[in-house]
């Protein structure tokens, strides 16, 4: 057996304990393992770099990804498409381990059409892939964002200012919700409810009227302002999924709450820090969970599965349940963030 294994679309904390699982497990059945560099993009261009026990020494706590990473879409065009099965046949690759998002995944899917044998193992700083309850990377950010939150709050409140921190979140806003959650925020911002700049600077104002001369406002970067009814991006150029860069909702936020308020405001980019540096102890329980999951998946010959995460279980589902629609904010959880606004 000859498993390829690629790293695509944004990178997050653990892909190389999923690396290290996957080869650790198929030494261990006398799998070979290819490792794909940079995503689907190494299958287009044929590069690639073979994986041993010596070549996982030391990656298990290290993020990023030893393979590389890229936003390639193969499958927007027929040539690549073909060179990407060439590239399959060329190396003599039994099947495809993708460790990616819902672009990466999406790819996968549609690899299966052309008879690719594909297992999907979710990730995303995000955690917005449907069809698991936790995407690995996600408690790693959230850990992060909690931390930066601890150290906006005294610095803000010793100015007496307002704080708009924003955090990624295209789509859904898990992060801005556990990470203002966890770190006290006075009000959190998130794409599947879109809000009025004024209710945000009322919470501003009635923390004044009480004594709290200082505020923290939690954004995600795919918060929508209903005056403006869209997302906020800084550039009109996409990517080859078709995502728009976004950015500059916590700039806008705070302009708009020191104009309209009068406190003094500032915002913080949390951008790719969120993304950088060691996982979290259980994104490398869950990461390794996963890539062993992939391996005796394989093992089993059950192809065109996402492993995926439903409780505490391990569990595959089809592949293109996992990335059908993105897994919104679970209500009940904001509610609970709710209660502690203002
Ligand atoms: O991985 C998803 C994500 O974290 C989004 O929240 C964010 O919009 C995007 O990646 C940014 O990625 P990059 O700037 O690396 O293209």
């Amino acid at each position: 057996m000859k498993i390829g294994i690629l790293t695509g679309g944004g990178d997050c904390p653990g892909l190389n304990t999923v690396i290290r699982a996957v080869v650790k497990l198929s030494t261990r059945y006398a799998y070979e393992v290819v490792g794909i560099r940079d995503g689907w993009k190494g299958l287009v261009d044929g590069s690639y770099l073979p994986l041993d026990n010596d070549k996982i020494g030391g990656i298990l706590h290290k993020g990023g990804t030893i393979l590389g990473t890229s936003r390639t879409n193969p499958l927007k065009h027929k040539d690549t498409t073909a060179k990407v099965l060439e590239n399959i046949k060329l190396l003599g690759l039994d099947c495809i381990i993708a460790v990616g998002g819902d672009d990466t995944l999406g790819v996968a899917t549609g690899l299966l059409e052309h008879g690719v044998k594909v297992i999907g193992v979710p990730k995303t700083i995000d955690n917005d892939l449907s069809g698991t309850d936790f995407t690995f990377g996600f408690d790693t950010a959230v850990s992060i964002v909690t931390e930066a939150l601890d150290r906006l709050h005294t610095t803000t409140e010793a100015h007496h200012r307002a704080m708009v921190v924003e955090v990624m979140g295209r789509h859904a806003g898990w992060i801005a919700t556990y990470g203002g959650l966890a770190g006290g925020a006075d009000m959190i911002l998130i794409p599947e409810k879109p809000f009025k700049i004024d209710e945000v600077c009322d919470v501003v104002r009635k923390r004044v009227e009480r004594g709290r001369h200082f505020s923290i406002i939690v954004v995600a970067e795919g918060a929508i302002p209903k005056a403006v009814g869209k997302t906020i991006a800084k550039e009109a150029e996409t990517d080859a999924f078709g995502h728009a860069r976004l950015g500059g909702i916590g700039e806008l936020l705070a302009n708009e709450i020191e104009k309209r308020t009068g406190v003094e405001s500032r915002y913080v980019v949390l951008g790719h820090l969120q993304r950088g540096g060691t996982p979290t102890a259980y994104d490398r329980v869950l990461a390794t969970r996963y890539g062993v999951r992939a391996v005796e998946l394989i093992k089993k010959g059950k192809f065109g599965r996402m492993v995926a995460l439903r409780g505490n279980e391990i569990i595959d589902i089809p592949l293109e349940k996992g990335t059908k629609e993105a897994k919104l904010v679970d209500m009940d959880i904001y509610k609970v963030a709710e209660i502690f606004f203002g």
